[in-house]
């Protein structure tokens, strides 16, 4: 049995460390050779089409939602459509406003999960093109969808989503600097830089991995606790949501993710003597602000761990107990970095308590029925 799992105690744990190879395998033959364009030819849009887009819904469930949070910051940031994220369950029963100038994104680890695939088809009823974003090629939602931009992930067995997840990432950036380009919101250079970033990702997680005997002591800590709190701001918060989704999946510690800014107005109340606070401070722009924040919990007893990039450290450890450091990237692209030492943190945590990593109690891989 370990041999399928690669010599490793889990698949979660396999899954984890496959990251740095679904990258790259998401990645490769979708970037030319000079490095300064993407190429999506899956992508069945024509220019025309692609400049006319006046909205975009990206639609799915569970973490591949948590995807598609970070997916909307890149395309707003980098695109500048406006985008909005949806609960494929909510979606379906909300008579979404959709027009055929809609770009509706489906994503989803397996392309079965029944509520996303009703959403798809949701989409398709009021003219829109429809885009999946899934790692499995035959699948229900690849077969109906218009377009289908394939995340090259492998097979993943946990049932807590790890490199499916980090490979959409990878996608959702792919897609954005390729409608950047051609709605022309972004020079070559921007292009050229953000290319170059991505591809040194893999080599990053590597480094991450390497850090994984500290996050196990960590996580061996917060098993203790029954309840703990993620924090970020922008891109952060989306992280946090997934961070925290993947611990109470796996853990069963109840955690809530905040918007660091959020949290005065009826979480605070929460925070008490030594509750663990996990603070996602990876974005320079608005550091001081989420500092000022981890204060406000640290003033009330919290103890902080937090997250952030090398050249932020020395600042940060002024005002937290532990830092985790991931390697120096560009402010939009850390999730796809941060997000595996909380991968690393929930795993270690569920061992730490006994849980069945690979099968949490009361979930399913994939929900084919509502
Ligand atoms: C289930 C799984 C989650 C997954 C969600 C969406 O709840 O346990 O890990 O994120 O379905 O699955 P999908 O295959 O559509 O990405």
């Amino acid at each position: 049995v370990t041999a399928e799992k690669g010599g490793y105690e889990h698949f979660m744990l396999k899954e984890i460390h496959e990251q740095p190879k679904a990258y790259r395998d998401t990645m490769r033959g979708r970037i030319n050779a000079e490095g300064n364009q993407v190429i999506l030819p899956e992508l069945n849009l024509t220019k025309e089409q692609i400049k006319n887009i006046k909205n975009i819904q990206i639609v799915a469930c569970g973490t591949a939602y948590n995807a598609g949070l970070v997916g909307r910051n890149l395309i707003e940031t980098l695109v500048r459509i406006p985008v909005e994220n949806d609960i494929a369950s909510e979606y379906r029963y909300r008579s979404p406003i959709v027009s055929p100038e809609t770009l509706v994104i489906v994503v989803s680890q397996s392309g079965e999960t029944a509520d996303t695939l009703a959403a798809l088809r949701e989409g398709h009823a009021n003219g829109a093109h429809v885009l999946a974003v899934t790692n499995v090629v035959g699948s229900s939602i690849a077969r109906e969808a218009d377009s289908v931009l394939v995340t090259l992930a492998g097979p993943e067995i946990a049932v807590a989503s790890t490199k499916a997840y980090t490979s959409q990432l990878i996608v959702f950036t792919l897609l954005a600097l390729y409608l950047a380009e051609v709605r022309g919101t972004q020079t070559e250079a921007e292009v050229t830089a953000i290319l170059a970033a991505m591809q040194s990702l893999p080599e990053q997680v590597e480094q991450i991995l390497a850090q994984k005997d500290a996050i196990k002591e960590y996580a061996e800590q917060i098993s203790k606790h029954e309840h703990l709190f993620f924090l970020g701001r922008g891109v952060d918060y989306a992280v946090a949501q997934e961070g925290s989704l993947k611990l109470k999946e796996i853990s069963y510690i109840h955690s809530e993710a905040y918007a660091a800014g959020e949290l005065k107005h009826g979480t605070l109340a929460l925070i008490q003597e030594g509750v663990p606070v996990i603070a996602l401070a990876t974005q320079e722009s608005v550091l001081e602000k989420t500092v000022s924040n981890i204060k406000e919990v640290k003033a009330r007893g919290a103890v902080v761990m937090a997250i952030t990039q090398e050249e932020n450290v020395t600042d940060l450890l002024r005002s937290v107990d532990q830092v985790f450091v991931i390697p120096r990237t560009l402010p939009l692209l850390s999730a796809a970095l941060s997000v595996v030492t909380l991968q690393l943190l929930a795993y270690y945590a569920s061992l730490a308590l006994g849980h069945d990593v690979d099968k949490p109690r009361n979930l399913a891989k994939s929900v084919t029925v509502e």
